[in-house]
């Protein structure tokens, strides 16, 4: 990790008997209070271990979810200090809220192989403020502080910011170096290098994906992303979801990108204007009708999305191409998996940006054919289109002598 930022290693050597405050990304979707995908709990594990096995004592802190500084029981970390217990094989011990006196008794009183997890960071306003109170309450309950929450380093809050201001010494943890390592390997990438962009959410990511146009050989745009640049092209998208926001800032790409942007030429849709219910249809670009949602890309564009992937040098991917979670809408997600991995066993460098396409590429059962699956698409996509991470910076920052 070639850059100004301690790492676990540059912590004093005996850390036994300290507490360890570790801002870890723990922000997982959960389903009927039970922890529904623990990939973000496995990724921090690695940390957790090393920490524990130098006899420091971890006390987490993480977010879950956007609950705008009032606590909200159906965000609280509660059901994740189950599933860290039985992941990591330690006592997790759990305390609400975050600051004040029980959650400094506590940090205080961890013995060997415990760890602690404080309740929902965003429970409190001053979090995403980024305040200097809380900042100071939440720093007491550490001796040293460790960011590993890569997913969250491209906020500048109060956990992953305002506290190494105020905690020496300050480190990254081995899932940031590790993610930071794999995103390196994409400056300098070995051409072509291919970009996929799909998804729902398209607001924060359209922006950074102008940034992409300059760096990529080829951009493959799919999912809610393709609606968008169709309608701003013109086109009919029915019922399907676009970012009328959006409509300006796709043109200017487009017309930056020239023909270095592919979008789909063919869909498939529910179409809900037959009047006997509902039917799935492929349809080409230009015959989705009024009543129609476009909710994955269709075979052809799939066998071209696929072909752009053959010979690539390297390929970085953010956002699935359609609705897979309904397999009636997984086929164009899991060709463009298939064709990832495929690209990786002919050497090419593949990196998964993001919680969605990561699930997905899980899903496909192909997680492991691909070179690096990142824990956290905003920050990947971020740091790769050369914005800052606010949270590294501030490591960077307790470095400078
Ligand atoms: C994420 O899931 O991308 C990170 O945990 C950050 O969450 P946020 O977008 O709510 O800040």
């Amino acid at each position: 990790m070639p850059r100004p930022v301690g790492t676990l290693r540059d912590l004093p050597a005996d850390l036994a008997g300290k507490r360890g405050l570790v801002r870890v990304d723990y922000n997982v979707p959960l389903n009927a209070g039970q922890v529904a995908d623990a990939t973000r709990i496995e990724a921090s594990l690695p940390t957790l271990r090393w920490l524990l096995r130098r006899g420091a004592r971890p006390v987490l802190l993480s977010h879950l979810g956007r609950p705008g500084g009032r606590p909200d029981p159906a965000l609280s970390l509660s059901p994740v200090a189950s599933a860290l217990a039985d992941l990591l094989a330690t006592e997790v011990l759990f305390s609400a809220p975050c600051d004040g006196g029980d959650a400094l008794r506590a940090s205080r009183q961890l013995g060997t192989s415990q760890v602690l997890l404080v309740e929902n960071t965003r429970f409190l306003p001053g979090e995403t403020a980024n305040d200097e109170a809380l900042a100071g309450r939440l720093a007491r309950l550490g001796d040293f502080f460790v960011n590993d929450a890569f997913g969250t380093l491209h906020r500048a809050h109060t956990s992953t910011t305002g506290v190494p201001a105020l905690l020496t010494p300050s480190a990254a943890g081995l899932l940031v170096e590790r993610e930071l390592d794999a995103l390196d390997a994409l400056n300098r990438p070995p051409r072509p290098f291919v970009v996929a962009f799909g998804g729902a959410k398209i607001g924060d990511k359209i922006a950074l994906m102008r940034r992409f146009v300059e760096r990529a050989d080829l951009i493959l745009v799919g999912g809610a992303m393709a609606n968008t640049f169709l309608r701003a092209q013109g086109s009919e998208t029915g019922t399907s979801r676009v970012e009328e926001t959006a409509l300006d800032l796709a043109r200017s790409i487009r017309s930056a990108g020239g023909e270095r942007i592919r979008l789909p030429t063919d869909v498939l849709v529910l179409n809900r204007s037959g009047g006997e219910g509902e039917s799935v249809e492929s349809v080409e670009v230009d015959e989705i009708g009024p009543g129609m949602t476009a909710l994955d890309i269709g075979p052809e564009s799939r066998a071209r999305f696929a072909e752009a992937l053959r010979g690539c040098g390297a390929f970085f991917w953010n956002g699935p191409m359609g609705l897979f979670e309904d397999p009636r809408f997984a086929g164009g997600t899991f060709a463009i998996a298939e064709a990832a991995a495929e690209a990786t066993a002919a050497g090419a460098f593949t990196v998964i940006g993001g919680g969605e396409s990561a699930a997905a590429v899980r899903r496909a059962g192909l997680l492991d054919r691909v070179s690096h699956a990142c824990t956290g698409g905003g920050a990947a996509l971020e740091y790769l289109s050369g914005g800052r991470l606010p949270g590294l910076d501030a490591l960077a920052e307790r470095r400078r002598p």
